[in-house]
């Protein structure tokens, strides 16, 4: 291109760069001509699905599309065919999502060609952590959009239904049908008549876009707010309790999805306060919900303060249950065996309970990878679990193909995502928070995806400078790939790396400063009294021999839940990938590495690593100034900084401290720490975040 002519282009884009601020999401496209819609049905789905055609048309100019319903075997529960001029399904909600379809692609500048898309999974929902009392766990993008304080709590809002509808159009343009309104810590409130009230009113907003409702509920209910003496699943008192509940939910939302439950888990009450088993537990509330079609995400978050290796308690308590549970119960598994942190192996249930639905549990919310400070684009992670082979069936067993019902023939399946939405103007807080929610509704629709994919389309939908009547796709020039979305794809596609290798390399994890939100290193924090499972020397095991979690089997045997010949592989320090090695085995400070480094520079490279991509980020977004409004830039901008001094943190407080074990000089070639430790120690839980 011409010089005069880029210079023309950039000027042409950055007076159009009218300030954003991030509410429209990824739907920020309009329409750029005229579409004759026609369609066999009548509903408020179908009125949805020809609106959003009409206004988001970017294909030929009076072009004809036609909407057909009919029962087609090819087509999985609320798939569709797409073809240039038509888009077939089963049912009304599969018309909606193949019209999102073909405007992603017109906006993506991809063709609309003759496919079949059926989902990966049946449920595709978000997790809300929210409160009735409208706080959100850890608040990471502010309030609850679904929940108020105060004198008006409860009153439905203009404000509240328009809230409510953008949420719902959000979740359908990428797939997603379900949304548990509270968090899993449920408070009674939820089940108290005013309440139900407002989630009568949610899901009337939610409905037509397909987005069911469900809520958390809290094994305890019935003793503690139904007046019983006990909430013992095999009680008949208990069981009539359940069942008048469940009728009463449904005489006001008639096709509720169901419940959520969190039970026996850091301090919750379950079946085992009883005697009795998750199953026994979770079949209680399967069978009230039965007659209505209703499911039960029984969650496999569990651990007991008397096993000697917290990340094998769920497997030990599930597996032998496997068969027991009702055909409407899904055990929903968090991705790893502990608690969502930057890197874990996955967990060992996944492909093993052959005869239950599983389903897996990601966190959206960053809670474990820098909140809203740090941008850590989450697709590769998920990418790395959906896609890690078990063995559990031979090879190709896969995590996806173990719970989207390609292996095991289960009666549901589904996949969870914790959500990060708040009533921040932008939804999530960082802007490129946004990316891990569309990219948990893509996954849970096509869960072979890849995240290169996945950035590329939305960088593409978020940040195209789209003036009114221009195709998004006509303005992907090549100064605007290059310049834009190259480095910009890229930056998001290593985050992930980056922020395991300032905060967690190797293997090592949860060496949080626990009083600190899980935001800040904490490899010390180990207060005296402290059940030990909760408290960072527990998991890195450092002495002057060495440092890393020995579950080989000689150690907890951790490794013996996974299936050969994953298992020897893992046990096997030379076979053991490096990227675990730590999670894995004890290993000493001189070990020699692939790299042949000791273990100790090698850890100090990784910080180091850490560190310097974030800074190459900086310098990647400072350069894309001129792409980006003001507004986003300057806020991806600020918080990057923040970022990047965390980052430094990670790095000076994890190399100081495991340094008094090692005993070993931190390499020369490295940055030397400008934090003193017993700084950071002193302030660490209050130094990090804006
Ligand atoms: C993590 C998180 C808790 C949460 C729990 C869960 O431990 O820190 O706040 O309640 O996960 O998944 O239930």
């Amino acid at each position: 291109m011409k010089p005069v002519v880029i210079i023309f282009l950039l000027v042409f884009i950055s007076l159009s760069l009218q300030a954003q601020d991030g509410h429209e999401l990824w739907l920020r496209n309009k329409s750029t001509g005229h579409v004759t819609v026609t369609c066999s049905g009548n509903s408020p789905t179908l009125a949805i699905a020809i609106k959003e055609l009409q206004q988001g048309w970017q294909g030929k100019d009076n072009a004809k599309v036609v909407l057909t319903i009919k029962d087609d075997k090819a087509i999985k529960y609320d798939g569709f065919k797409l073809s240039p001029g038509e888009i077939q399904a089963n049912t009304d909600l599969g018309i909606l999502y193949g019209v999102y379809e073909l405007l992603r692609r017109q906006q993506t500048g991809r063709p609309v060609e003759e496919i079949i898309c059926n989902p990966s999974y049946e449920v595709r929902i978000l997790n809300h952590w929210d409160d009735p009392d409208s706080s959100t766990m850890r608040g990471f993008a502010s309030r609850s959009i679904f929940w108020r304080k105060g004198k008006n709590a409860l009153a439905v809002t203009d404000a509240d239904k328009t809230l409510w509808q953008e949420y719902a159009r959000a979740n359908a343009s990428i797939g997603i049908n379900g949304a548990v309104l509270n968090i899993v810590n449920a408070s009674p409130l939820v089940l108290s008549e005013a309440y139900l009230e407002r989630v009568k009113a949610i899901a009337a907003i939610l409905r037509p876009y397909g987005v069911k409702t469900y809520l958390a509920v809290n094994f305890a209910f019935p003793s503690i707010i139904g007046g019983l003496k006990t909430s013992d699943p095999l009680d008949p008192g208990v069981i009539k309790w359940w069942s008048a509940r469940v009728k009463e939910i449904y005489s006001k939302i008639p096709d509720f999805g169901g419940f959520i439950v969190k039970a026996n888990s850091e301090g919750m009450q379950g079946p085992h306060d009883y005697g009795r088993t998750h199953a026994q537990g979770a079949n209680l509330l399967a069978d009230a919900l039965k007659p209505y079609g209703g499911i039960i995400m029984w969650r496999a978050f569990v651990y007991s303060p008397t096993d000697k290796d917290r990340a094998k308690q769920a497997y030990l308590e599930f597996m032998p249950l496997d068969g027991q549970f009702r055909d409407n119960v899904i055990i929903q598994v968090k991705n790893g065996p502990i608690d969502f942190q930057p890197r874990e192996p996955f967990s060992p249930l996944f492909g093993a309970m052959k005869k239950t639905s599983v389903m897996p549990e990601f966190e959206i919310m960053k809670e474990y990878l820098g909140g809203t400070v740090h941008l850590v684009f989450l697709a590769p992670m998920w990418e790395e679990c959906l896609k890690s082979e078990t063995y559990q069936e031979g090879p190709g067993s896969t995590v996806g193909r173990c719970t989207d019902g390609s292996i095991f023939p289960q009666k549901h399946t589904g996949i969870a995502g914790v959500a990060n939405v708040g009533v921040d103007t932008n939804w999530c807080g960082h802007p490129f928070d946004q990316a891990n929610w569309y990219t948990f509704g893509r996954l849970a629709w096509d869960n072979t995806l890849t995240s290169e994919k996945i950035a590329d389309e939305w960088i593409k939908l978020t940040f195209s400078q789209v003036p009114a009547g221009q195709a998004a796709s006509t303005l992907y020039t090549t100064d605007w790939t290059e310049k834009f979305l190259v480095p910009v794809k890229k930056m998001m596609l290593e985050s992930r790396e980056a922020a395991v290798n300032y905060m967690m390399p190797l293997g090592f994890h949860h060496i949080f400063s626990m009083p600190n939100t899980h935001y800040g290193p904490g490899p010390w924090w180990a207060p005296e009294g402290m059940r030990k499972d909760w408290t960072p020397p527990y998991y890195h095991q450092a002495d002057i021999n060495g440092v890393g979690f020995d579950r080989t089997r000689s150690g907890t045997d951790g490794v013996s839940q996974y299936h050969e010949p994953l298992a020897s592989q893992l046990n096997d320090l030379m076979t053991c990938p490096e990227i675990l090695l730590l999670w894995f085995h004890h290993v000493s400070w001189d070990y020699t590495m692939k790299s042949g480094r000791t273990l100790w520079d090698e850890i100090c490279y990784h910080y180091a690593a850490g560190v310097q991509q974030v800074r190459d980020f900086q310098k990647i977004w400072d350069q894309v100034e001129l792409y980006v409004d003001k507004n986003r830039f300057t806020i991806v901008q600020t918080r990057m900084r923040e970022q990047y001094r965390n980052a430094v943190i990670w790095k000076d407080a994890c190399l100081q401290y495991f340094q008094q074990f090692s005993r070993r000089p931190i390499p020369y070639d490295i940055e030397r720490p400008v934090y003193n430790l017993d700084y950071l120690m002193k302030n660490s839980d209050r130094y990090y975040g804006l």
